[in-house]
């Protein structure tokens, strides 16, 4: 079943400039992007800084004004922002990526997990107290816990934190941009580990987004790679790892460290090869304001940016 389905969307932001501050130009933040994502599934949404992957995020969220296209959400349109109920709200949580700043360093854990409940389900104390252990449980922090402030935790405990807070509701969604970017590489495994587990014990669908191509390759089913605000390629995580087509894909892949140390000489020149095919193709592969071209299809799952035959 498919849970989301976005449409052409588009994000354009206004520049404007001199004194009666008009509009002279737009940024496209997104521009003109379209995916679906099954139930339960991890969708990923790579790209290098300022390539529109947050703005994406947001836009789902509903805290973009969007410039064109259609969210459908679990059957339901909500691509303008009052046709976000308070049933879409709950079903559609965020996981930061600075675990340090999303936390409010005023308030003890209990409040910063029960703020979802109280917003959206009306317990008795009991009941939420009930809940938030359960919760802190689950994430794998004791009782104890509940009466503290974040800066008494780890960066990855309170991550943690942040996603208790945003499992609190049981959504059908989570959009989990950069999460364990902020994190010391010790301990991001651990965290992606247990987002994939508490993924499959509650049937959370996630967009992940990330820069870093290796965490998606253990995190994601689908992925999307994004360059100033289009797509330059989709598709299943075999595809877009063993089969890119997109010479901007390719570089990205054989960028990936080595996890195997034996065959670094090999690794090295098919690089330096990747970057020699990437400068001397780019005219092929982008227009000529250095955009990639809509994509088409190369298999029914399958897509890539490439101009048109002829
Ligand atoms: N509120 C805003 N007003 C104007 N421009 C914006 C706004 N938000 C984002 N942008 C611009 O839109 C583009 C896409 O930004 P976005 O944050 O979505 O990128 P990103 O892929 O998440 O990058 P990063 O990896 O750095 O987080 C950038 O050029 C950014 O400067
Ligand atoms: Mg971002």
């Amino acid at each position: 079943m498919v849970i989301l389905e976005v449409n052409n969307l588009k994000v354009y932001f206004p520049i404007k400039a001199g004194i009666f501050n008009r509009t002279v130009n737009h940024i496209k933040a997104v521009d003109d992007v379209s995916f679906s994502i099954e139930q339960g599934k991890t969708y990923g949404l790579v790209g290098e800084s300022g390539s529109g992957k947050t703005t994406t995020g947001r836009a789902v969220m509903g805290l973009e004004n969007i410039t064109a296209g259609t969210i459908i959400f679990d059957g339901k349109d909500i691509t303008k922002k009052q046709s976000k109920t308070k049933d879409v709200r709950r079903n559609i949580q965020m996981i930061f990526q600075d675990p340090y700043s999303s936390l409010n360093p005023r308030k003890r854990v209990k409040d910063i997990i029960a703020e979802p409940l109280r917003n959206f389900e009306n317990l008795s104390k009991q009941e939420e107290k009930k809940r938030v252990q359960e919760l802190l449980e689950l994430v794998g922090l004791s009782p104890e816990s509940i009466l503290k402030y974040p800066h008494e935790f780890s960066g990855g405990q309170r991550q943690r934190i942040g996603i208790a807070r945003a499992i609190a509701l049981k959504p059908k969604l989570i959009i989990a941009d950069e999460p364990v970017s902020a994190l010391d590489v010790s301990v991001q495994a651990q965290v992606l580990n247990f987002m994939r587990d508490i993924q499959k014990e509650l049937g959370l669908t996630y967009i992940f987004i990330s820069h870093d191509l290796g965490i998606v390759k253990h995190m994601c089913d689908d992925i999307a790679i994004m360059y100033k605000g289009r797509y330059v390629e989709q598709g299943t995580k075999e595809e877009i790892f063993n089969y890119p087509q997109h010479i901007y894909t390719k570089r990205l892949v054989s960028a990936i460290p080595d996890t195997e140390p034996g065959n670094r000489e090999k690794r090295f020149k098919f690089r330096q090869d990747i970057q020699k095919e990437f400068e001397e193709s780019y005219d092929d592969y982008f227009d000529s304001d250095g955009l990639a071209y809509s994509l088409k299809p190369v298999s029914d799952t399958h897509l890539v940016a490439l101009p048109e035959k002829g």
